[in-house]
């Protein structure tokens, strides 16, 4: 497997892109603002992340996904680690990731992979998407922050 840079022009991997955001809209809009990454094998795109700046010295991990028939490789967390060298030798500081309170899984992985919580953005997902989102019978709600140092 390997990660490579989205070159525009190339098709988007959108499946994968929505399954860590059920909102097309928001996907097209930070795919057209940030830079996007590829996990490719046997020419096929398996894995995406995209990063954003947000604010100076400041970049935000905004989507990562895995096709759900290689999830729990090790292919997420091989991308978070690429993701975080990214930012690092561009020069930025801080590395931000949003995440679900019912996604679970994320959290484990975000904080294997360094992050800490900084903080907490109650009702997001109710106020931002138009449908109930639920995981693992927990309603998703609010929008944990966690960023790290780089
Ligand atoms: N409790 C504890 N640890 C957990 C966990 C849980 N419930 N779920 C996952 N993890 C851990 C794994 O054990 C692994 O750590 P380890 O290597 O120390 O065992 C780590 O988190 C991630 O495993 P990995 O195989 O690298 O992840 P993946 O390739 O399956 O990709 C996602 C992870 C989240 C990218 C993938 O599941 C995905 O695409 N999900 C749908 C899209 C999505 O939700 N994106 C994120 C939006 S915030």
């Amino acid at each position: 497997m390997k990660i490579r840079k989205w070159s525009a022009g190339e098709a988007v991997p959108r499946d994968l892109l929505l399954l860590a955001d059920p909102s097309p809209e928001f996907v097209e809009d930070y795919v057209s603002r940030g830079e996007c990454f590829i996990a490719e094998a046997d020419g096929q795109a398996i894995g995406v992340y995209v990063l954003l700046p947000t604010r100076p010295g400041t970049v935000e991990l905004v989507n990562i996904a895995v096709d759900e028939k290689h999830q729990g490789k090790g292919i997420g967390k091989r991308l978070v680690a690429h993701a975080i060298q990214q930012a690092k030798s561009k020069g930025y500081r801080t590395i931000e990731v949003g995440t679900g309170n019912s996604s679970i899984g994320q959290l484990a992985l975000y904080q294997k992979c360094g992050f800490r919580m900084t903080g907490i953005d109650r009702d997001f997902f109710v106020r931002h998407y138009p449908e109930e989102i639920f995981e693992q019978g927990i309603q998703c709600r609010d929008m944990v922050r966690l960023s790290q140092d780089l």
